[in-house]
């Protein structure tokens, strides 16, 4: 049937990774960054400790072409909540720094806002 067909190819071209799919709240994404402190280390487009956004934006888009962004997300809500390792530029590893926020639609949105930024470079190794 032909709208069965449309609906599954309208579903295929949602589910793969285009970014994030569901609108986000940039400014709310931002008061949690700025809570949790995440800008002393990482900023929009510029290097800090941590990566520019734009350009963890771009090393996902990479990573995840092709598969659903539910994927690229999981992984970076991993990242954010669990405190996992994470190695700087000296070469030293530390514990990686907690969201402030037990909501997971206020992560989501804010995982949401950094991989949507545009503009960034990702090179693969
Ligand atoms: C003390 C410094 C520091 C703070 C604070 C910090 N980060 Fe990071 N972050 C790093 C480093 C170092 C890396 C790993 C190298 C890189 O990707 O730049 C990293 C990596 C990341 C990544 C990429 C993960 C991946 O899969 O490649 C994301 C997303 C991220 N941080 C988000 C955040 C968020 C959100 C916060 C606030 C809750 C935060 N960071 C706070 C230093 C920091």
């Amino acid at each position: 049937m032909a709208i069965a067909k449309l609906l599954s190819l309208i579903f295929v071209v949602f589910s793969i990774y285009a970014g994030p799919v569901a609108a986000f709240d940039e400014e709310a994404a931002r008061e949690l960054a700025e809570k949790s402190k995440c800008f002393k280390c990482h900023a929009v487009d510029k290097k800090k400790d941590g990566a520019p956004y734009r350009d963890i934006a771009a090393k996902y888009a990479f990573k995840y072409k092709g598969k659903p962004y539910a994927e690229a997300e999981a992984r970076a809500i991993e990242h954010i909540t669990s405190g996992e390792m994470v190695k700087f530029d000296d070469g030293h590893e530390e514990k990686h720094k907690k969201v402030k926020s037990q909501d997971t639609e206020e992560i989501k949105n804010l995982v949401g806002w950094i991989l949507s930024l545009p503009g960034g470079t990702y090179t693969p190794e």
